[in-house]
């Protein structure tokens, strides 16, 4: 039986002198997620977007809005972009102090929680975790920028991850995000990946947006089956 495998479009990559035409563009195009990554120049080197062009996204779509903040200190921020209208937050593992309890505070909001882990932070530090996500995430580049080379040594991690999850959760969602592209997407959803993030590839591809959503959801659905 095939799995359903979702395309999450990164803004990051967008024209943000045209946010609102990227985002339905993606949309039209079928994507699934928009992703929003939040950088504050401390977690990672780069600022980027904050709560308020979240709340510019959210008017944009009828899709759901998935908040990756790369930032320290997640648990100052995180109500804040429930009110901005998150449909998700991803929190990264390394930044949370209490980490179980700030997956409740996002939980408690009506949003759903998840964990994202570096590429060299092992998976140990989800397992603790695991009965409280709604969704991992697995950074298949460093996070930081949009644009890098897809790291191939995650690929044992996404299958190890791949395999708790079916043994001890439902619905769990296993998110890969950095250097997906038609080339990488096959590899990812045959390690067991079921959310692929991606920005230039959808923002920077050949023939626009919609034709590069199509071409990304075509190769990874050549593996879900
Ligand atoms: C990286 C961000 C990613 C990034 C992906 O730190 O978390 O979401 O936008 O960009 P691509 O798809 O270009 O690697
Ligand atoms: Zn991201």
């Amino acid at each position: 039986m095939s799995r359903p495998i979702r395309i999450a479009a990164s803004v990051l990559s967008a024209d943000f002198t045209r946010l609102g035409d990227a985002v339905a563009a993606a949309e039209r195009g079928g994507a699934d997620w928009i992703h929003v990554d939040v950088m504050d120049g401390r977690f990672v080197p780069e600022i980027t977007i904050g709560a308020v062009i979240v709340e510019a996204v959210r008017s944009a779509t009828r899709l759901p809005v998935d908040v990756h903040l790369m930032i320290v200190e997640p648990e100052r921020h995180v109500d804040r972009f429930v009110r901005a209208g998150a449909t998700s937050i991803t929190v990264h593992a390394e930044a949370s102090r209490h980490l179980h309890r700030l997956l409740q505070q996002i939980k408690d909001h009506g949003v759903r929680g998840g964990v994202a882990l570096n590429p060299a932070t092992p998976l140990v530090m989800l397992e603790p975790v695991l009965e409280a996500v709604d969704m991992t995430l697995l950074m298949t580049v460093n996070p930081g920028y949009a644009g890098q080379r897809f790291i191939r040594g995650v690929l044992p991690k996404i299958r190890q991850l791949a395999g708790w999850l079916a043994e001890r959760t439902a619905g769990v969602d296993l998110q890969v995000d950095g250097g997906i592209n038609e080339t990488t997407a096959p590899e990812v959803v045959a390690a067991g990946a079921t959310v692929l993030v991606a920005a230039s590839a959808i923002f920077h591809g050949d023939g626009g947006i919609e034709a590069s959503v199509a071409r990304l959801r075509a190769a990874a659905d050549v593996r879900a089956r």
